[in-house]
């Protein structure tokens, strides 16, 4: 009997012995949270991605969270999110009781670009004031973060990135177009702690207060407190002593996380130069597909590789994206959709009403992620190759 080829997702972590043995490790040190090793990776992600501070977090969701806190995000303001993400961008916004602003995207991309952000901000919404924008690094492709920055300062506003997708990318984390930079760790992302979050930025007050934030609102630090009498007597600060100043939250990432996060960032070259390779791979066994079936054009800046999106023309091919995903995975590989537009979704359109985001609808309607992840053998990527050509000649 011939043996069922291993299921192929199309995303997935890659966790190695040494991995696993640094986890071990941390297992057995006395502090499973908050301990050492939290600050020690912190400084090694803020190495990896050039940037100047990184606070670690429990999700990258936490992470966006924490960086509208620290910018004072609140109701009466509104932020710019383009709507080919992740919930958790707009999300974000609206958990500070700020309101959202949709951004359209290129068509091809999925990016929201200078003209769309443009367009954007001529929607805030009356009587609020626009206080950001999130530019979205889907895919691992990088938005024109140059361009975004003229126009975010000719109207007085920070940037602040979601760069989940971007964990690795040049330039991205390094703030110097952006306020602040948001990654995710979740498995299928560059690296992988299962659950985990960064934000890197090059202010240390920003820094400071994320830090607060991530813990209850709680500081220990004597030069902060605020009720110097009660906190002190005549030996210095009392030893249990903290205030509170703002509500924060628990957003820790506990220390066998960033024992993970450690380890992994040490790959991260190694992984980013594999997905590199399976993307240039499927360029070349997809060319022939064209042009019903083409990948996300490369452009010409920085990309990560952290999704390989193809753009598929269904109407032309007569058939649905759910019978091609189904198909796919009668052969064993898994494919998904990034994202279905975040202004369509029931809560957004409730609050906002239907808005017209025509390159939006557009790439939604086509796109589509294949596996990609950095233990896909030449051959995975191949079999991947194949089935989409057979699926689509059968069709
Ligand atoms: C673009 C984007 N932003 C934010 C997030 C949230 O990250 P997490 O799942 O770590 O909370 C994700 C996760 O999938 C994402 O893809």
């Amino acid at each position: 009997m011939s043996e069922q080829p291993a299921f192929l997702p199309y995303g997935r972590q890659t966790i190695e012995e040494d991995d696993i043995a640094a986890v071990g490790e941390a297992l057995r040190r006395d502090l499973l949270t908050t301990g050492p090793l939290v600050e020690l990776y912190e400084r090694q992600f803020a190495q990896a991605t050039g940037a100047w501070h990184a606070v670690a977090c429990n999700s990258g969701t936490a992470a966006l969270h924490l960086a509208m806190l620290a910018l004072g995000l609140g109701p009466g303001q509104t932020a710019i999110v383009p709507s080919v993400t992740f919930l958790s961008t707009a999300n974000a916004v609206r958990m500070t009781g700020a309101e959202v602003v949709f951004a359209d995207v290129d068509a091809d991309s999925g990016l929201m670009t200078p003209e769309s952000f443009v367009a954007a901000s001529g929607r805030s919404i009356a009587g609020h004031v626009l206080k950001t924008a999130l530019p979205v690094h889907l895919g691992g492709q990088t938005c024109d973060m140059a361009a975004l920055a003229d126009l975010a300062e000719a109207r007085g506003i920070s940037l602040v990135e979601d760069a989940c997708h971007a964990l690795g990318v040049a330039a991205a984390g390094a703030t110097q177009h952006s306020l602040m930079a948001c990654f995710s760790t979740h498995p299928v992302k560059a690296i992988a702690t299962g659950e985990g979050g960064v934000v890197t930025t090059a202010d240390e007050m920003l820094a400071r207060r994320m830090r607060d934030l991530r813990n209850h609102g709680m500081t220990r630090d004597p030069g902060a407190f605020e009720t110097r009498d009660y906190a002190l007597d005549g030996d210095g600060t009392h030893p249990w002593y903290y205030e509170m100043h703002e509500v924060g939250w628990n957003y820790r990432i506990p220390d066998v996380l960033c024992a993970l996060g450690s380890s992994q960032l040490k790959k991260l070259n190694r992984f980013h130069c594999r997905r590199a390779e399976i993307a240039s791979l499927y360029d070349r066994l997809l060319a022939p597909l064209a042009p019903h079936l083409r990948p996300v054009p490369r452009g010409n800046r920085p990309h990560g590789w952290h999704l390989y999106v193809v753009l598929i023309d269904f109407t032309a091919l007569g058939v649905t994206r759910a019978e091609l995903m189904k198909a796919l995975r009668g052969q064993g590989i898994g494919t998904q959709v990034h994202y279905i537009p975040v202004h369509r979704q029931p809560y957004y359109r409730g609050r906002y009403g239907a808005v017209s985001l025509p390159g939006a609808d557009a790439y939604y309607a086509r796109c589509l992620s294949i596996p990609m992840y950095p233990a896909m053998r030449d051959a995975d990527v191949s079999r991947v190759a194949e089935a989409l050509g057979a699926a689509i000649a059968r069709i």
